[in-house]
C-alpha cells in the first residue's frame, strides 16, 4: 500500500482515506456523484491494487468526461462493527451508491438494513455474502470472481511443472506438498485448496499431503507457519501451494532464511498476479500464479457504481442473475508474464 501511495502521490493524486469522523469531508456538491468504499483491510496487497485502480477510473472519468465523480474510502482494519458504523457515516455524507468489501462475509445485515432504509444501492466486492443475504433486497449487487476457477487453474498449471521439471526428488513417485490458506471462512480459500488438489489428482499426479497452515492472505504470518512446516519436514517438501501471492512470497521469505540450499527448495505457487507476486514469476523465485484481474474487478465496479448512483439501465454491464459480475482468472507462467501489465 505504501508503494501504491507513492506512485498516486508521484502521479499528482492523492488517494484520500476517511476514518469515522464527519469534519474531514468536504460538502457534497449538487452536481457530485460520490461513491463510498470500505474495504477490510487497506494493508492487503490485492485489496490495495483495486483500490489504485479504482481511483485510476474515478481520475479518468473526471478528465475525459468532466464527470464530478469523488470517491470516499474508509479502511475498516478487519472490524465489522466499525465498517457498520463507517456505512452509516456515508449515507450521512450523501453517497450515491456504497461498495463494500465487508470484513465479516457473514455478517452484512447492519449494511444492507442501513442502505435499504436510505435507498442507497450496495455493491459488495470481493468478499462474496451467502446467497439468502443476497436476496435480502432488490439493490444488491456482487462484483468478484469463480474461486473454484483459481484452484483448478492452479492445479494445471502445478501438473505442467510436475511434468516438465524435476518436482519429485525423492523419485517415490508422488509429490509432497503443503498448502498455505487464506483465512478460514473466507470463499477463495478452501475452495482454492480443495480444487487445485482435486484437478491435480483428476489429472493423474499422485500427492502427498504432509502439511497445512492458514496465513489469512498474510506474507508474514505465511513465513512464520513456513518456518515451523520446515522445522517438522525439512528439504522433504516438494511444493507449495498458496491461495494467494502474498503467502507464496512469504513461504520463500522463509526458504531465504532457512539453511537448505536452493537446490532443495520446494516450486510454489500462488494466486492473484499482484505486481510483487507477478516480480517474483519473472524473477523465478515462485514458479507461476493465477490472476485475479483487480483490474477488471475495479472497472466493474465503477461502472456498476457510476449506472446505480445515476439510476442509468444495467444493460450490458455482464451482470448475472441481475445481482453478479464475475472476472475470469488467468494463468501466470514466466512465459506470460510481461503480457500483465499495470
Ligand atoms: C482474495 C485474494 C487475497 C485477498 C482476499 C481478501 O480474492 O486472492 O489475496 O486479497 O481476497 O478478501
Amino acid at each position: 500500500m505504501k508503494k501504491t501511495l507513492l506512485m498516486l502521490m508521484a502521479a499528482g493524486v492523492l488517494l484520500t482515506l476517511y476514518g469515522c469522523s464527519a469534519e474531514a469531508v468536504p460538502e457534497k456538491q449538487d452536481n457530485e456523484m460520490k461513491i463510498g468504499i470500505t474495504v477490510y483491510d487497506r494493508y492487503d496487497t490485492f485489496i490495495s491494487e483495486i483500490l489504485k485502480d479504482l481511483n485510476e477510473d474515478v481520475l479518468s472519468a473526471r478528465a475525459e468526461a468532466g464527470q464530478e465523480i469523488t470517491l470516499e474510502i474508509y479502511n475498516s482494519s478487519q472490524s465489522q462493527s466499525t465498517q457498520d458504523d463507517q456505512v452509516e457515516e456515508m449515507i450521512k455524507h450523501g453517497c450515491d451508491v456504497i461498495c463494500v468489501n465487508l470484513v465479516d462475509r457473514t455478517a452484512p445485515s447492519n449494511i444492507i438494513d442501513a442502505a435499504r432504509n436510505a435507498d442507497i444501492p450496495i455493491v459488495f466486492f470481493n468478499r462474496e455474502l451467502v446467497d439468502e443475504d443476497m436476496l435480502r433486497w432488490n439493490k444488491l449487487y456482487y462484483v468478484g470472481a469463480d474461486a473454484f476457477e483459481s484452484g483448478i487453474m492452479q492445479g494445471e498449471l502445478a501438473v505442467d511443472i510436475i511434468k516438465n521439471e524435476n518436482v519429485d526428488r525423492n523419485n517415490d513417485g508422488e509429490i509432497q506438498y503443503v498448502i498455505l490458506e487464506g483465512e478460514a471462512g473466507h470463499q477463495d480459500a478452501i475452495v482454492r485448496s480443495e480444487n487445485c488438489v482435486n484437478r491435480i489428482r483428476e489429472l493423474g499426479v499422485k500427492l502427498d499431503k504432509l502439511g497445512y497452515a492458514i496465513a489469512n492472505w498474510n506474507r508474514a504470518q505465511a513465513s512464520n507457519q513456513m518456518e515451523k512446516l520446515i522445522k517438522n519436514h525439512g528439504d522433504k517438501i516438494e511444493f507449495v501451494f498458496a491461495n494467494n501471492d502474498d503467502m507464496a512470497l512469504g513461504v520463500i521469505d522463509a526458504y531465504n532464511v532457512s539453511d537448505i540450499p536452493r537446490y532443495k527448495w520446494p516450486y510454489v505457487i500462488g494466486i492473484d498476479g499482484t505486481e510483487p507476486g507477478r516480480a517474483a514469476v519473472k524473477e523465478g523465485s515462485m514458479a507461476a500464479t493465477v490472476y485475479n484481474d483487480a483490474r477488471g474487478q475495479a472497472d466493474a465496479i465503477f461502472n456498476l457504481s457510476k449506472r446505480l448512483a445515476s439510476g442509468e439501465s444495467l444493460e450490458g454491464l455482464g451482470l448475472q442473475g441481475d445481482k453478479y459480475i464475475r472476472l475470469p482468472y488467468r494463468k501466470i507462467t514466466k512465459q506470460n508474464v510481461d503480457s500483465f501489465k499495470d
